[in-house]
């Protein structure tokens, strides 16, 4: 089958890992991310400070952060957001790319605030946090997981990366319950500096 080249053109354009034009450029909006904080079951368990919830108060979640900063902070939720809807039997709310900017808008996560990634901080990170037990990167590591090195697209912006994050942390936690593994946390920088690292590995090796 022969394809127009237009067709051709926007494939190539189209491509995983074709460049950071992917959801780098979403723009966050933070009223609909105040709206998608309730529509996605947020605010349910993140009340305001004063009223008891499942989980921290709004004010922790919503304060100025880097958006990689914010990032390791919804991977760290996964664990006990995860056992508390399954307690409920609830499923885990999907996030688009579209409304991972739009919620980051709202908790105020501004990838101007993340630091300069240290690059050999984030290659300790990789194996300090075990990713390796379960992933491969330029064919070292474990098989449970996929090739790191493949997803380069999801690298390139805090927004991708916080969305793969998100719909991906539950059957990580629920794998590494399985293997006996630490679920690893994340602090501070640690986010930036492995996806930084990360970012660079996988571009200096394209697929
Ligand atoms: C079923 C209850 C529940 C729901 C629903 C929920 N969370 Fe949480 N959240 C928690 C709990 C519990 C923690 C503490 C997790 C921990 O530290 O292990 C938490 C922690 C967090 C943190 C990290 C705070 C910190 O300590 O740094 C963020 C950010 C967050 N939630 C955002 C969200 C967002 C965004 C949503 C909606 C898409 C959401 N949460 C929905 C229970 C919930
Ligand atoms: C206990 C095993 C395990 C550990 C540890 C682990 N992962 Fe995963 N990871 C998985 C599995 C299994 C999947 C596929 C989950 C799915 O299909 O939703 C996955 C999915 C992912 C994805 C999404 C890939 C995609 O298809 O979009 C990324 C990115 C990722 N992991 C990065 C990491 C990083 C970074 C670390 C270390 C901080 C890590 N993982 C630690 C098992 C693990």
């Amino acid at each position: 089958m022969r394809l127009a080249p237009a067709l051709v053109a926007f494939f190539l354009l189209a491509a995983p890992g074709a460049g950071p034009a992917t959801a780098a450029d979403v723009p966050g909006d933070p009223a609909r991310g105040r709206g998608l904080f309730a529509d996605k079951g947020c605010a349910r368990c993140h009340h305001p400070r004063g009223q008891p919830g499942l989980g921290p108060a709004l004010e922790e979640l919503r304060r100025p952060q880097g958006a990689l900063e914010l990032a390791g902070r919804l991977w760290n939720h996964a664990p006990a957001m995860f056992a508390l809807l399954k307690q409920e039997e609830r499923e885990w709310p999907r996030i688009s790319a579209q409304e991972m900017a739009d919620l980051m808008a709202y908790l105020q996560g501004n990838p101007a605030r993340d630091p300069v990634p240290d690059l050999s901080q984030g290659q300790v990170l990789l194996v300090r946090k075990g990713c390796l037990k379960c992933h491969q990167l330029r064919g070292e590591g474990g098989t449970v997981g996929i090739d790191l090195t493949k997803y380069h697209g999801r690298y390139a912006s805090p927004i991708a990366w916080a969305t793969t994050i998100w719909n991906h942390s539950p059957q990580m936690a629920a794998h590494s319950a399985r293997l006996g593994l630490l679920y690893p946390r994340f602090s501070g920088e640690e986010m930036g500096n492995l996806v930084g690292f990360l970012r660079a590995a996988t571009q200096a090796s394209p697929q």
